[in-house]
């Protein structure tokens, strides 16, 4: 290990965990939350300190039933200031109903993988592309911002391996000609490992260094934290995360969970990185989930607890 690479030491440096379990999380559950818990949880995450939280998403009722409740969700959350309340958008049909329910962010999505795209949006890249370009278009000068998020950046469940330049030209036409605030990068299954990370992430950060860059992995093999550490040290400060380590894309075969906030957040902060996020309660939040969605959920630190929580000595047999 390279002491002096500058990863391992946080120095109060300030990352950015940004929520996305009650879109990313809740989608892929069979289990419908109802709607008072969903608004209960998102306040929960406002209050234990996150700084961007993705909160639903607009599209059809018939492909993601669990999030049909969108609207009622985004208009009765509790808003902390300064918070930053996002939602994914699939058409500009998603973009009217977000905006009238005052979300503050519009996450689009799209593929790097026309595999993909085909079966999780049902059109080709290009089209979505033009979609997007639509939705930017509609949203010009309201204040809401755009986040375009690129799926299956690292590697697609059915063609394998993505090339890097087609993913950093898809990414030069939303910051170029959508004007785009941020670009997130999709490990949409967990087919990311840290030196390609570190690569893709430089080579980022080298071309557009006032584009707000966020890292989005799923820890479906193992390598999340390793990839966010891997993403911190190539100069990466945003990550998407979901509490209970819950998520995944239903139309992406052997998709499985995000990297999971409290396991990223007691990582970091043991590093001396400053997250803002309350540990106690994001743990809350959590230990509501296996009730809600109806089964046991990955998180190893609703399971073990935090590396310091001591245990009373087992008594002498
Ligand atoms: N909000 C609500 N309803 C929508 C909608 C939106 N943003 N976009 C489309 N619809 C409805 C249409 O009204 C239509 O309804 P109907 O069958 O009652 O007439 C139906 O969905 C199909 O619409 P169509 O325009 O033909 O789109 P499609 O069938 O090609 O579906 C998507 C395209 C992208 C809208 C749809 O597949 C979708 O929402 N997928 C969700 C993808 C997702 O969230 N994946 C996981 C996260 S990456
Ligand atoms: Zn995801």
């Amino acid at each position: 290990m390279n002491m002096n690479s500058k990863v391992w030491e946080g120095a109060g440096r300030r990352i950015h965990l940004q929520e996305v379990g009650t879109r990313d999380g809740l989608q892929a559950e069979s289990a419908f939350v109802p709607t008072e818990d969903k608004i209960a949880l998102v306040d929960a995450l406002s209050e234990a300190g996150l700084s961007k939280i993705e909160v639903t998403a607009f599209v059809s009722p018939k492909a993601i039933p669990a999030l049909r409740d969108a609207e009622q969700v985004l208009r009765e959350i509790r808003r902390k200031p300064g918070v930053v309340y996002s939602a994914l958008v699939p058409n500009v049909r998603g973009a009217e109903r977000a905006v009238e329910s005052r979300a503050d962010e519009l996450n689009l999505v799209m593929s790097a993988s026309e595999s993909h795209n085909l079966s999780n949006l049902r059109m080709t890249r290009d089209t979505s592309f033009a979609g997007l370009a639509e939705v930017a278009r509609a949203v010009q000068g309201t204040g809401v911002a755009i986040n375009v998020s690129l799926s299956c950046a690292f590697g697609c469940p059915m063609e394998g391996d993505v090339p890097v330049q087609g993913v950093l030209d898809w990414c030069r036409r939303y910051v170029e000609e959508l004007g785009a605030r941020g670009v997130t990068l999709c490990d949409t299954t967990g087919m990311a490992y840290p030196t390609q990370v570190a690569q893709l992430t430089q080579a980022f950060r080298e071309r557009w260094p006032d584009t707000e860059l966020t890292l989005h992995f799923h820890n479906t093999r193992g390598m999340g934290l390793a990839n966010v550490l891997a993403a911190i040290d190539a100069g990466a400060d945003r990550f998407d995360a979901s509490f209970g380590g819950i998520g995944g894309c239903p139309y992406a075969p052997g998709a499985s969970g995000n990297v999971c906030t409290e396991e990223i957040a007691h990582a970091l902060a043991l590093m001396g990185y400053d997250t803002a996020v309350d540990l106690s309660r994001l743990l809350a939040a959590a230990g509501r989930l296996p009730a809600l969605i109806g089964h046991d959920v990955p998180s190893q630190i609703l399971k073990a607890g935090q590396r310091l929580d001591l245990h009373p000595m087992p008594a002498a047999a």
